[in-house]
């Protein structure tokens, strides 16, 4: 089996500068492509900013910013981006035509035994790799928002991925001193996204069902079940376009993970994409890390049971039809969404029966999608 040594990430955008700068910084040689020379420009300056505040902090020092950066090479042109490589990740806009084209590309260009690893976040890994002619050696690596900070890398292997592609791209993630969470299975959403992503719809059925104001339930949300922050101001940090993709791609795939709220679609509609244009959920001054005020006395005024069983029913989802387990959702949860407490500790706090009610209750009311999964079912 080969050993990984020199890494080209493929798009230089807000993933691929960052993955890039945590590769190097394990000690690996990477190349970074992109298709124009102004946004690999970008991306070094980004990059170079990055180590300069790490050096500020006394986290590296100067000559090892400086070693760190020079193992980093802009490059343009593909052949030459990918001629040493053992080990390509994919970053280029979340768009399958284009992956696709990405992907013929590359499969002409680099060496039979190079590995192609996928970051995105909702499109199946399996169509990608069988767009390539070694289906066996692609794999999803899913990097979290910012790379240089967050510890998850949940890593998804496609339906013909070979088992030592699998271990050496968990070494590899572990190498790059990341937590690897395995989604043993390709499906939509992945661990976290399939958390996450139904969750801000169902709040926003809360909001219409039960009348409460979005400050109540993010409240609740934050104050009751451990998340960092609201689940409307984390859609809105997270961005409605990301969101209305990832629900997109998702409720096509899958019409059992997600009940699409018309609300996401008509703020991404509006251009109202959260913290980055100003207006999501909420509104926003400039400062980019404004926080919204939630309280614990807000968070008494909203019975947070719909969301509990929302997610809990995804988590069994996963579990049931053998994507993970709950040892390791309660990871990607704590590393990837920020949770202080683990979900199967708020739902026991709740009462698994009481979970599994609500849920035949909005089942009876709103149909199948609410049906309680069979092992909340059995763990009643
Ligand atoms: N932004 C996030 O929060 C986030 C989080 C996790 C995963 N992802 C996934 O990561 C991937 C990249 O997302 P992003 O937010 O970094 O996008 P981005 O738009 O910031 O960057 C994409 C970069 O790819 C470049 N590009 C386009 N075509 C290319 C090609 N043929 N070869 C090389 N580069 C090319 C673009 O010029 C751009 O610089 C997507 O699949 C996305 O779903 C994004």
């Amino acid at each position: 089996m080969l050993e990984i040594k020199n890494i080209t990430v493929l798009g230089s955008g807000i993933m691929g500068h960052g993955i890039a700068q945590v590769s190097a910084m394990s000690g690996y040689n990477v190349v970074l492509r992109d298709i124009e020379q102004k946004f690999l420009d970008k991306a070094m300056e980004k990059i170079k900013w990055s180590l300069d505040k790490l050096v500020s902090k006394e986290k590296i020092s100067q000559s090892q910013a400086e070693q760190i950066y020079s193992r980093i090479k802009p490059v343009i042109d593909l052949k030459e981006a990918v001629k040493d490589c053992q080990l390509v990740i994919e970053a280029v806009p979340e768009i399958m035509d284009l992956k696709r084209k990405v992907y013929d590309e590359l499969d002409k260009v680099a060496s039979d035994d190079v590995i192609f690893a996928s970051n995105t976040s909702t499109l199946p890994i399996t169509e990608i790799a069988n767009t390539t002619s070694r289906p066996n050696r692609v794999i999803g690596i899913h990097f979290f928002n910012p790379p240089q900070l967050m510890k998850l890398v949940e890593v998804i292997p496609g339906k013909q991925t070979s088992s030592e592609i699998v271990d050496k791209t968990v070494e590899f993630v572990r190498s790059v001193k990341k937590e690897p969470v395995l989604c043993k299975k390709d499906v939509p959403g992945f661990i976290v996204n399939r958390l996450f992503i139904p969750l801000v719809h169902e709040a926003c059925y809360v909001m219409d069902r039960q009348k409460n104001q979005l400050t109540e339930i993010d409240s609740a949300v934050k104050f009751k079940l451990g998340f960092p922050m609201g689940i409307f101001e984390l859609a809105d940090f997270t961005g409605m376009d990301v969101i209305h993709k990832a629900t997109v791609e998702m409720h096509q795939r899958d019409k059992k993970v997600i009940n699409p709220h018309p609300k996401i679609e008509q703020l991404y509609n509006e251009k109202k994409m959260g913290q980055k244009s100003g207006e999501g959920f909420y509104k926003y001054s400039d400062d980019k890390y404004e926080r919204i005020p939630l309280t614990e006395d807000l968070a008494q005024k909203c019975n947070p049971i719909q969301l509990v069983a929302n997610i809990l029913n995804n988590a069994a989802w996963l579990v049931t039809n053998k994507a993970s387990d709950i040892q390791e959702i309660e990871k990607a949860a704590q590393l990837g969404l920020g949770l202080k407490k683990p979900l199967f500790e708020t739902a026991k706090e709740y009462g698994i029966s009481n979970i599994v009610k609500e849920l035949e209750g909005l089942a009876s009311k709103h149909g199948k999608f609410y049906e309680p999964d069979p092992l909340l079912v059995s763990m009643k």
